[in-house]
């Protein structure tokens, strides 16, 4: 019988198949231990002349690293840990074997060269513990939001206007139609959405031009933006705390094994149940400035500045009524303070940072119709998004989370690029 290894404790003391690759072999002559790998996790493969048979040896000596093969033998469960299982082999076939060297080895690698080898490097096992990690986060993005009434909206990826500001944008030729650009978030389109639907939800790739060479930034990465109706700021910002904290409870439930290949202290992790830190913009610049920041009252936050904030907390921290003029033309204003928007980022702790960017939004046609000629932004345009606002305007909020952003925190790793399958980075666009 052919099993995964994920299954292989349901089946100790059987004779059983796993049909994988060989990542590593060591031994000699006399003694084999083959590392096997299934997709569904590794194992060990015991080959011995006494226990195995003359062939079996022959076949363990001939395959080299990443050779596919089928193993069949006995499970037996390892005698000083509890959950790891071995296989007594009794028979190899080996499915192909490579002519070559496989590039990746156990010896240190340059960043270069591993995103070269992308394709490869995924079969490592970090990088198959981030990609675990990674769908589970989806998974229960998907799950929260449809146990709380949300829809899934597709929006489109080719659009004929800039969501986030005009300076990040790809432009495209779009046949005579004149330039199209791809689409930087889904957020106005579900806007539209909500008037059929009250509470919906987008998640697919966006993309950013953006000249920022850091460990944040990719120009092609996931979003998962939601829209709801009739929500105002404050509760804008509870969904988002329920959506982060059950993600945390998911994975680690779902993803222990991976987090421990990953290294991840999962105490922080822990640590992650509402409610999150809250400050305002104004209190965020004076902590920052005492702790040597050059931030200034009327500034966006930079990379370095939710670095040094975020290093001092264990928890998320949602910063409150950023400058309206830092922000986006679509943000409501806070009625007490004009020059203040009704959003919040939420900074991810441990140095992470950016996680999500939400707000309410502006009902009222005619200061969205300001905003818009505020921000030089074409009427014309705009004339669909300012339609939502003629007809059965409604309060309502929402906000979009970078996927790849959350990933990197929940993994612990030191770069985004390692979050997504294929980085897209300003200089790499291969493989
Ligand atoms: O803050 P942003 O730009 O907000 C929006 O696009 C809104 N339209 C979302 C909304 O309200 N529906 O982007 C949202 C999130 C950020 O918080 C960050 O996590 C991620 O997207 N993000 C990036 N991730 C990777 N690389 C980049 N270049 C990113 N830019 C933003
Ligand atoms: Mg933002």
């Amino acid at each position: 019988m052919t099993i995964t290894i994920s299954d292989a404790k349901n089946h100790v003391n059987e004779d059983v198949t796993i049909q994988g690759w060989m990542y590593n072999r060591r031994g000699s002559g006399k003694i084999y231990f083959l590392q096997l790998r299934d997709g569904t996790g590794f194992m060990q493969g015991i080959v011995t002349p006494q226990e195995s048979g003359e062939e079996a040896m022959a076949e363990a000596e001939k395959m080299t690293m990443e050779s596919s093969c089928r193993v069949t033998g006995t499970i037996t469960a390892h005698p000083k840990h509890d959950d790891v299982f071995e296989l007594q082999v009794k028979k190899i076939e080996a499915i192909h074997i490579p002519d070559e060297e496989y590039p990746i080895s156990k010896k240190e690698h340059g960043p270069d060269f591993l995103l070269d080898n992308r394709h490869l490097w995924l079969r490592s096992g970090k990088q198959w513990a981030i990609q675990r990690v990674r769908n589970t986060i989806i998974n229960a993005t998907y799950e929260y939001l449809n146990q709380n009434e949300f829809i899934k909206i597709d929006a489109p990826i080719l659009t004929p206007n800039a969501c986030e500001g005009t300076t990040e944008l790809f432009e495209i030729e779009y046949f005579d139609e004149g330039n199209a650009y791809l689409s930087q978030s889904g957020q106005l389109y579900i806007e539209a959405a909500i008037m059929s639907h009250g509470r919906v939800f987008d998640f697919g790739p966006v993309f950013r031009a953006e000249k920022s060479k850091t460990r944040r930034h990719l120009t092609e990465f996931w979003m998962m933006d939601a829209e709801m109706a009739f929500v105002e700021h404050e509760e804008n910002i509870k969904i988002q705390e329920e959506l982060v904290c059950h993600i945390i409870k998911k994975v680690l439930e779902v993803n222990q094994k991976e987090l421990k290949i990953l290294e991840r202290d999962v105490e922080p992790l822990k640590k992650v149940e509402a409610p999150f830190i809250r400050k305002t913009h104004a209190e965020v610049v004076a902590e920052l400035k005492e702790m040597g920041s050059d931030i200034e009252e009327n500034h966006d936050l930079g990379g370095d500045d939710e670095t040094i904030l975020t290093k001092k907390y264990d928890k998320p921290i949602f910063v409150d009524r950023y400058p309206a003029e830092v922000k986006a033309f679509y943000m409501k204003r806070d009625p007490n303070d004009e020059t203040r928007a009704l959003c919040v980022d939420l900074l991810a702790p441990e140095g992470y940072g950016e996680i999500i960017g939400g707000s309410q939004r502006e009902d009222d046609y005619d200061v969205l119709l300001k905003r818009l000629k505020e921000h030089d932004l074409s009427e014309k345009d705009f004339s669909w998004y300012l339609d939502l606002r003629k007809f059965g305007s409604v309060p309502h909020s929402g906000f979009g989370f970078g996927l790849e952003r959350i990933v990197g925190w929940i993994c612990g790793t030191q770069h985004i690029r390692e979050t997504i399958p294929f980085p897209r980075l300003i200089s790499r666009i291969t493989p």
